[in-house]
């Protein structure tokens, strides 16, 4: 058994969603302490509480420093880490010119193994400590990011992205060997350690109704699965989508006529709703997630975060490597809050903290087990510096409050704002 940890700084807890009527702060307790044992978290307070409660724990000092949940990732493609930041082109020339390219080399498990732990590197030194990510075509890339999570004790969403049209010869499987090889991975992975199986069609373009009508029924199978894909992300992605589905009354449709709707769906994107995608998404409790580095990067919108809050959507965060620009969910964080302004509805820092963490884990549905500080929630943390450097620091230091302090790093921060980080308990940055 390793030794109980009381770690000391300023430790922020939800206790309700900071976009509820009673406002922002008050969604979230401080608290001096956390008490750390067998990677779950047992006890938040004062030091002098729980120095008497844990009398032999180790005690870790932060002093100032802010105690935050891991970040959650709620949409990711780990094999475009070596791509990101690509330059010149909208979604559909992005992928064909970029993205397909580098996907194809992931039939190799040497190089899938490398960029999975690369990914893994890059994103816990930005303080992400779970993600939701695609994969390749290839079984092995699936493999391979599993096992270097398994390895590092960490909480990860993928599975194998499925392809069978609308993509170059060896980026192709068929709507059976997509089901096969998504059922095997499923039964060698799903719920092992802390791993969740995400059935995965890229999106409606690159699969025929069949392939899709074959993942609905691995889902119906395998309902304790998520199901990722994307939705509604550019106009002419749209349009195209109409003319490959001519039936669907729209995008959604093309994923719902298949059963690929459902709490536990996740949806990438979701910018150009129509009105009944917006109903059905509501009352399927499927998940939106809003990729604001890459809506900007690629040019495909601006998200409409407040008018799908207020309807009851639930809304995950997400960089959308490597179509978003950023490892970071502090700079994912100050996109969205500059997406949101553009649409005249500025976020408080405690609702984008929120949508970082816990609001991502619980469009994941893993909100019983990461995105809070509370008793029982498992051990994923993050140590923020909020005066990393001299210009976020002279900033901080004229703040009133712990949010005027906080929010100079969400706006300006990167990895050098993230002090430490722990998975299930254990130190991994
Ligand atoms: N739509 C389908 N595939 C992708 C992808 O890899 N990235 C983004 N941003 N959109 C997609
Ligand atoms: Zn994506």
């Amino acid at each position: 058994m390793e030794q109980d940890l009381i770690v000391l700084g300023r430790v922020l807890s939800f206790s309700a969603s900071p976009f509820d009527a009673a406002g922002p702060e008050a969604a979230i307790d401080q608290y001096e302490a956390i008490a750390l044992r067998g990677g779950k978290i047992v006890a938040l307070g004062t030091k002098a509480a729980l120095v008497k409660a844990l009398p032999e724990a180790q005690i870790i000092d932060h002093g100032d420093k802010l105690i935050v949940p891991g970040f959650v990732d709620a949409h990711v493609h780990y094999p475009q880490t070596a791509i990101i930041a690509s330059w010149g082109k909208r979604l559909i020339d992005w992928l064909n010119t970029y993205t397909f390219p580098e996907e194809m080399r992931f039939g190799d498990a040497g190089y899938a193994a490398e960029i999975a732990a690369r990914y893994l590197d890059l994103t816990t030194a930005c303080g992400t400590t779970t993600v939701a990510s695609y994969c390749t075509i290839h079984p092995e890339s699936v493999d391979a990011l599993f096992q270097a999570a398994q390895a590092r004790g960490q909480r990860v969403v993928a599975g194998k992205t499925c392809m069978d049209r609308n993509a170059p010869e060896g980026l192709r499987d068929t709507p059976q060997s997509a089901h096969d090889d998504s059922a095997a991975l499923i039964q060698r992975w799903h719920g092992v350690d802390r791993i969740t199986y995400a059935i995965t069609p890229r999106f409606s373009p690159t699969s025929t109704p069949e392939q899709l009508d074959a993942l609905g029924a691995l889902w119906a199978a395998h309902p304790t699965c998520l199901m990722q894909t994307h939705l509604s992300e550019q106009l002419d992605e749209i349009e195209w989508v109409r003319s490959l589905y001519p039936e669907a009354r729209d995008y959604l449709d093309t994923y719902e006529q298949f059963g690929l709707l459902g709490e536990g769906a996740l949806f990438g994107h979701a910018i150009h709703l129509e009105p009944r995608e917006r109903d059905r998404l509501r009352e399927a409790r499927a998940s939106l997630i809003h990729c604001p580095t890459s809506n900007t990067f690629i040019g495909s919108g601006l998200f409409d975060m407040q008018g799908l809050i207020q309807e009851g959507q639930r809304i995950g965060l997400a960089t959308d490597t490597g179509g978003g620009s950023s490892f970071s969910m502090l700079r994912t964080m100050a996109a969205a809050y500059e997406v949101a302004q553009l649409r005249g509805t500025p976020l408080h820092a405690a609702q984008l903290l929120w949508l970082a963490t816990q609001g991502s884990a619980t469009a994941l549905g893993l909100q019983d087990k990461v995105g809070n500080l509370a008793v029982g929630m498992e051990a994923d943390l993050v140590v923020l510096d909020l005066a990393s450097t001299p210009a976020i620091a002279q900033r901080a230091n004229r703040a009133n409050d712990i949010w005027e302090a906080l929010f100079p790093t969400l706006m300006m921060g990167d990895d050098r704002a993230i002090s430490e980080v722990r998975i299930n308990g254990r130190k991994a940055h």
